[in-house]
């Protein structure tokens, strides 16, 4: 159905975007793509792999530059905004991801605008979007009517906390121009993701979700950090995610947000079943008095009862990295 189709996926050269591209070739779709480097061969080595699928159309575009999005939108049907600036080391947050990824969704969104032929726009959010707050408890079902507590994060200023502000404001934003310029908006809102990668590197998100098992001391700490500060150690795997864009695209009766969570856990747990099913790791099962249970529950029934269904479970996550990680040599055995 979709072999007439134009998509236009925003940031070709992440983890996510590359595995969503493949699965839009897959599915017949004429694939326009953005990248700040297409001379770059490493961030877009996996894309040139890609031609062989389909139609692939690499475009230069950077979030700042707004004319830069006319081009590659320019006739698409579907856009699929995915890139977002990613650096959790910054000492400048405000100007390295908060400025940039709003700035970013204008953007993307007035170039939507201008094309007229965009039906639907499809937004990569974050459970960072939505999870983060001053709840004390367990088990706290976060629903999409929630938001992540942006005067909060902004004052106490966690760890990363400059990452979870942006997404909330990048998609808080979305909202606004969609609605004021009649702009049919529907986001996506995952959670950590893990799954083999068609990038050259190796993702970040994936080495924070195998941290445990490559026994990486400050990525554990990071993980640990990510339970505190967000509520819990929510996990789905990359295919899933980018199979759930393209369902809330196709699906005329999609609207709104949806959040997109296989598996809610915490440390604790995470590591229980980690050590079970790879003993031959070394994985740490002592946390003391690290808390045992996750505060939040990230509850994708919105987007179940649209009909859509999770294809990999936590041992499928977990096998797959275990064979690419060793793949990629970061593993041994
Ligand atoms: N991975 C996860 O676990 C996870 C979980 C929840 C939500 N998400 C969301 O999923 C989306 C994709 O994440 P990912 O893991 O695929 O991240 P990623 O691999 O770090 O990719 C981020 C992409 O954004 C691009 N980008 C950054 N700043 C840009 C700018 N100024 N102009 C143009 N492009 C820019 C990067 O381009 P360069 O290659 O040029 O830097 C890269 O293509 C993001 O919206 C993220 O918030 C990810």
């Amino acid at each position: 159905m979709a072999a007439s189709k134009t998509a236009c996926v925003i940031g070709g050269s992440g983890y996510v975007a590359a595995t969503l591209i493949k699965m839009l070739l897959e599915k017949g779709y004429a694939v326009n793509t953005t990248v700040r480097d297409p001379d770059n061969h490493k961030k877009v080595s996996h894309l040139v792999a890609f031609e062989s699928l389909g139609s692939l159309k690499i475009f230069k575009a950077d979030l700042t530059d707004a004319e830069s999005f006319d081009a590659p939108i320019a006739g698409c049907d579907l856009v699929f905004h995915v890139a977002t600036p990613v650096n959790f080391a910054s000492e400048d947050p405000e100007n390295d991801m908060i400025k940039p990824a709003i700035q970013g969704v204008l953007n993307v969104l007035k170039a939507c605008a201008k094309a007229g032929t965009v039906k639907r726009v499809i937004l990569t959010s974050s459970a960072a979007a939505v999870s983060i707050n001053q709840l004390n408890g367990t088990g706290i079902v976060v629903d999409e009517s929630h938001w992540t507590d942006v005067e909060f994060l902004s004052s106490a200023k966690p760890p990363t906390w400059g990452y979870p502000v942006s997404k909330t404001l990048a998609e808080k934003t979305a909202w606004k121009f969609a609605e004021e310029n009649n702009i049919d908006l529907v986001t996506v809102i995952p959670s950590l993701m893990a799954g083999p990668s068609p990038t050259i590197d190796v993702p970040s998100s994936i080495g924070l979700a195998m941290s445990l098992i490559t026994g990486t001391e400050f990525l554990i700490n990071a993980l640990k950090g990510m339970q505190m500060v967000s509520g819990s150690i929510s996990i789905t795997h990359v295919e899933d995610v980018c199979r759930a864009h393209i369902f809330v695209a196709e699906k005329e009766s999609a609207s709104g947000r949806y959040n997109c969570c296989a598996v809610n856990t915490s440390v604790p747990e995470l590591a229980k079943f980690l050590k079970n099913r790879y003993p031959q790791y070394n994985i740490p099962t002592d946390f003391g008095d690290f808390p045992s249970k996750s505060k939040v529950i990230i509850s994708s029934e919105k987007l179940t009862k649209e009909g859509f269904s999770y294809k990999y479970g936590i041992e499928d996550v977990y096998d797959q990295c275990l064979e690419y990680f060793k793949s990629k040599g970061i593993l041994q055995n």
